[in-house]
């Protein structure tokens, strides 16, 4: 293997012309802007999409890829360990971890997969990493691992894990056996942890993309409780942009917190999405709150804006016009994904077979 510098990592001055990086979930919401990106920024970066296809993942996400030579998908598990081995025997340079079960709300009906998928599923990627010397491993964490915020105060990289949720505990758990091998093992790890995301491909559960595509539809968009949980909203794009940066020039064993600034309560988001949507605010219909609901989170980005210069680009107002014209750009891809028809579209039309397991 060669030194961690010639393959581009730790120092962007160094950069070289090829990596060869496994990005595992990538068939979902920020993997597939993620790959996409980093395809049409580094030409010729080879990139392996791990996924399993899990009713969040969705092929069609990186239709814009499926010719690109660089590019190859593998359906399956991160938890199968020979599987990963096969991979990794190809010789990979760098892990980015974005394969999770990711919804708040299925962790609270049913936490099992995320225990197994988050945390044993990350534990596989590090012990066959570890196995074949990876010079650089990526986790993709989030806030939530912090907990709720009062009404004051950001989160930093040195506020305690206090997770509340299924999902949440699942996450912060895989950061610590993530640092635990960077401590015991001297792995060359790094964690981002970011606030919350929108843009293009984001699966239709979530309180944005929910909200537009119902918009769309003429039906309610349904707010937890009061409305007044705040969130820190950051354009998927930007958050790809930070990820790069990490996993070119983040330092071994840190974790870097990544955000935008935009805070909002979820009723005047959902206020701005109608006024930009041109649409009565008569759409807002309050629902049964989600048990444990943080109240607020937010997050204090200096580490990776002063270390490794990164900032946002995109404002809030631009980025939601940017989000509702896709969705409105897009109806085929999210009314596939409502009406379900998603799960055996791709193979149907892309004479795929085997693509799903379920
Ligand atoms: P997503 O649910 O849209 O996508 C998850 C992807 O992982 C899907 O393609 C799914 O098929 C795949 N997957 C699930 N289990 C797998 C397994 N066992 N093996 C292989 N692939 C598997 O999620 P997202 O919103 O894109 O989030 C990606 C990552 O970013 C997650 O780790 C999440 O915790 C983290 N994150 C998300 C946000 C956000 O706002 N969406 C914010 C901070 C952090
Ligand atoms: O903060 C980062 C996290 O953001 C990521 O780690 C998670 O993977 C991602 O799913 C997201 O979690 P949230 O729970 O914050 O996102 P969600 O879109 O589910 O909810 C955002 C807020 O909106 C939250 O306060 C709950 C509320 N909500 C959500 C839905 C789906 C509603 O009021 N109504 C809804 O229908």
């Amino acid at each position: 293997m060669r030194r961690k510098r010639d393959r581009g990592i730790q120092g962007t001055t160094e950069r070289i012309d090829r990596m060869k990086i496994l990005v595992t979930g990538g068939a979902g919401f920020i993997g597939s802007n993620f790959i996409l990106y980093m395809l049409n920024k580094y030409r010729d970066y080879d990139i392996v999409n791990l996924d399993k296809l899990t009713y969040a993942g969705n092929p069609e996400n990186l239709e814009n890829a499926m010719n690109n030579k660089h590019y190859t998908f593998v359906k399956g598990d991160i938890a199968d360990a020979g599987l990963v081995r096969g991979i990794m025997d190809k010789g990979i340079d760098a892990v980015v971890n974005f394969a999770a079960e990711s919804h708040v709300d299925r962790s609270i009906l049913e936490p099992a997969s995320f225990i197994k998928t988050n945390i044993l599923g990350t534990q596989v990627l590090l012990d066959i990493a570890r196995e074949k010397h990876i010079a650089r491993f990526v986790q993709i964490s989030t806030d939530e691992v912090y907990g709720s915020l009062g009404s004051t105060g950001r989160f930093t990289e040195t506020t305690p894990v206090q997770p509340n949720s299924p999902y949440s505990a699942s996450k912060a758990s895989a950061d610590m056996v993530v640092l635990a091998y960077y401590r015991t093992f001297g792995m060359p790890v790094v964690i981002t942890r970011t606030s919350n995301n929108y843009g293009p491909y984001q699966f239709p559960e979530k309180l944005l993309p929910l909200a537009i595509t119902n918009i769309m539809e003429e039906k309610p968009v349904p707010i937890y409780g009061d409305g007044m949980y705040v969130r820190d909203w950051i354009f998927v794009t930007d958050n790809a942009e930070a990820i790069d940066m990490v996993l070119h020039s983040g330092k071994d064993g840190e974790v870097y917190n990544i955000g935008a600034g935009y805070e909002s309560a979820n009723l005047s988001l959902i206020k701005t999405v109608l006024r930009l949507m041109h649409k009565p605010e008569s759409f807002i219909t309050h629902v049964k709150d989600r048990p444990g609901h943080d109240r607020r989170y937010a997050m204090d980005p200096s580490k990776i804006m002063n270390e490794l210069g990164w900032s946002p680009r995109t404002s809030i107002e631009h980025g939601l016009e940017l989000t509702i014209d896709w969705y409105t750009a897009n109806r085929k891809w999210w009314r596939r994904i409502k009406s379900g028809e998603y799960m055996t579209y791709y193979e149907k039309n892309y004479s795929v077979k085997g693509l799903r397991t379920h």
